[in-house]
């Protein structure tokens, strides 16, 4: 008698995370929360540590129980594990779901890879990934498209080392103190400072300069921080609008991961009419940078001269149970469960569209 083989149909997700930003250890508590939720009746899953060297770690276990950023440390998720080649990832996985935030994971590098691979995947493509990092290029996109976004100007390494003094002279007298100092491609509030005055503003450039060669200097917003959530290739779905209420100056490293004494409001309670203003004002932006799958985009709302300012998307937002983008779909109804099967959906349907190119060939 002839015995048939069940063929294993699970499609394997590779989840990739940690790696070579300072926004590490989010990476792997973002990690966790998605691993939980995957269907595991659907999907296997293949958990990638990368260490903050850039080396790829198969990692042994599920990432259940991580919590805080102190339960992230590298030493302990990463005793143990084997090391892991880009070919290997290639034939074990079906599908890759990068999680990481920042350089290296949420800016176009990683998505470059996959796209090379032939490998669908979870999230904007790379240009979306890439231009959505910089923001410089992001203001400049949105301007040009006719989108509201704050006054800003920016200068480069170079330029600050052939004449700095000049360099700090135009920067005043394009943008009126307090000034935001940030480095262009960065992210969780990393290298940026608020200035007020020219000191500042010199050590704020040196600060940035740091971190990049890049640097944009921006207006202040006097508004409330909201952010929304897209979902979706060509049609994206608009989610509730949230607000971030800090308790400090502004949304610096500790209050975004060590509390702070901030809070999320969801949705936020706005004036009739301002939150689908807010909605269609967020979509644009996603199609503006031609984003897919997912991402979120923060904006400010100046309550007293009645205006909205695009502030930055997200390519890869924070994914733990208590980050905004879940909740802003929970908010909506959709479970962080069925938001994570739906992302999936999404770099399938993308991969699977005619317009998509295909590699040429695999080396
Ligand atoms: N132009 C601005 N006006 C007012 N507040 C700002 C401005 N830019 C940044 N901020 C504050 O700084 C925080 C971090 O800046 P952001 O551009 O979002 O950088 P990151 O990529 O690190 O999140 C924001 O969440 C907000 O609180
Ligand atoms: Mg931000």
């Amino acid at each position: 008698m002839e015995v048939t083989k069940v063929a294993n149909t699970k499609k394997r997700i590779g989840i990739l995370f940690g790696g070579r930003s300072r926004e590490h250890e989010i990476s792997v508590l973002s990690a966790a929360s998605v691993m939980d939720a995957i269907d595991r009746g659907r999907y296997d899953v293949l958990p990638v540590g990368i260490t903050k060297e850039g080396a790829w770690r198969r990692i042994a276990t599920d990432l259940s129980g991580l919590s805080t950023l102190e339960d992230a440390r590298m030493e302990q998720l990463f005793a143990g594990s084997a090391s892991m080649t880009i070919a290997d990832f290639d034939a074990e996985t079906d599908f890759a779901f990068p999680v990481m935030h920042g350089p290296f994971g949420e800016d176009g590098t990683i998505q470059g890879l996959f796209e090379m691979l032939g490998k669908p995947y979870a999230g904007c493509g790379v240009a979306a990934s890439a231009i959505s990092m910089d923001k410089i290029f992001t203001k400049e996109i949105w301007r040009r498209a006719g989108l509201p976004v704050c006054g800003h100007t920016h200068t480069t390494a170079a330029s600050c080392r052939e004449g700095f003094s000049e360099e700090v002279l135009r920067i005043e007298a394009e943008i009126a103190y307090p000034i935001f100092v940030k480095p262009a491609n960065m992210g969780s509030s990393v290298g940026i400072t608020k200035v007020f005055s020219r000191p500042e503003l010199e050590a704020g450039i040196s600060e940035a300069l740091r971190h990049d060669r890049r640097v944009i200097f921006e207006q202040t917003v006097c508004g409330r921080e909201l952010e929304v959530a897209l979902l979706g290739n060509e049609q994206p779905a608009v989610s509730a609008v949230g607000e971030i209420l800090v308790g400090s100056e502004y949304y610096d490293y500790d209050s975004k991961y060590r509390g702070g004494g901030t809070r999320l409001e969801i949705p936020a309670k706005l004036p009739a009419g301002v939150a689908e203003e807010i909605g269609k004002l967020a979509e644009k932006a996603y199609r503006a940078l031609d984003g897919e799958g997912f991402s979120r985009v923060d904006l400010f709302f100046d309550e007293k001269q009645g205006k909205i300012y695009l502030s930055e998307m997200n390519a890869i937002p924070g994914f733990t149970q208590y980050s905004m983008f879940p909740l802003l779909w929970r908010a909506k109804g959709l479970a962080y469960e069925d938001l994570i099967e739906r992302i999936i959906e999404l770099g399938y349907e993308r991969h699977h569209t005619a317009h998509h190119r295909q590699p040429a060939g695999r080396p």
